[in-house]
């Protein structure tokens, strides 16, 4: 036996007035969803993005500690700790010195001196990233950068 209808029929008035708010229920229902998530994916925002700069900044860190000793530690020292050159392990050098600053000494070098280019635009082996990279490096051990007043000469820190 069929069962029997109830309601109204398929697409007479009362049928689409049904057919209508049951749509319109849905979309106040979704839109509800959006507007309350949307804030609080946006209160998360902000510590994803410092989580991810963290990340950044470690994996960043450990590579420049790489290539500083790769490359630069001959000169400046086991962890920047000074030799024939400058010691940027020290506080005087970090605190006085922005990253921008570090940036462009280890790119474009100083004439005149055994501190060569190192960017690839000036015939250097780094690329702009792994330069970044040292220079998180460098900032990192500025924390516990000793005093150095004679870093310029690449003088070890006096214990
Ligand atoms: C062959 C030796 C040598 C190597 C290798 C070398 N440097 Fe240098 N660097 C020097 C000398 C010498 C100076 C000082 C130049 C001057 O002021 O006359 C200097 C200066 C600097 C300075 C500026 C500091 C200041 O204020 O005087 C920075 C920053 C620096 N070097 C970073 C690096 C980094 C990073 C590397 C590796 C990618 C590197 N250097 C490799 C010899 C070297």
């Amino acid at each position: 036996m069929p069962p029997k209808p109830t309601g109204p029929r398929e697409f007479e008035p009362e049928w689409l007035k049904r057919s209508l708010d049951r749509y319109l229920t849905w979309g106040l229902a979704f839109m509800f969803v959006l507007v309350v998530s949307f804030p609080l994916y946006r209160l998360r925002e902000p510590s994803l993005r410092a989580d991810a700069k963290t990340e950044q900044d470690a994996l960043y860190k450990k590579s420049g500690a790489d290539l500083f000793s790769k490359n630069c530690s001959t000169c400046h020292g086991e962890n920047a700790t000074g030799g024939t050159a400058p010691t940027m392990n020290s506080k005087q050098f970090l605190g006085t010195t922005e990253d921008g600053q570090i940036v462009l000494l280890i790119a474009g070098g100083v004439s005149g001196s055994s501190m060569s280019p190192w960017s690839q635009d000036f015939g250097g082996s780094l690329t702009a990233e792994q330069i970044r990279e040292i220079v998180t490096y460098l900032r990192s051990l500025e924390p516990k950068a000793p005093s150095v007043p004679d870093w310029r000469t690449g003088a070890k820190a006096e214990n």
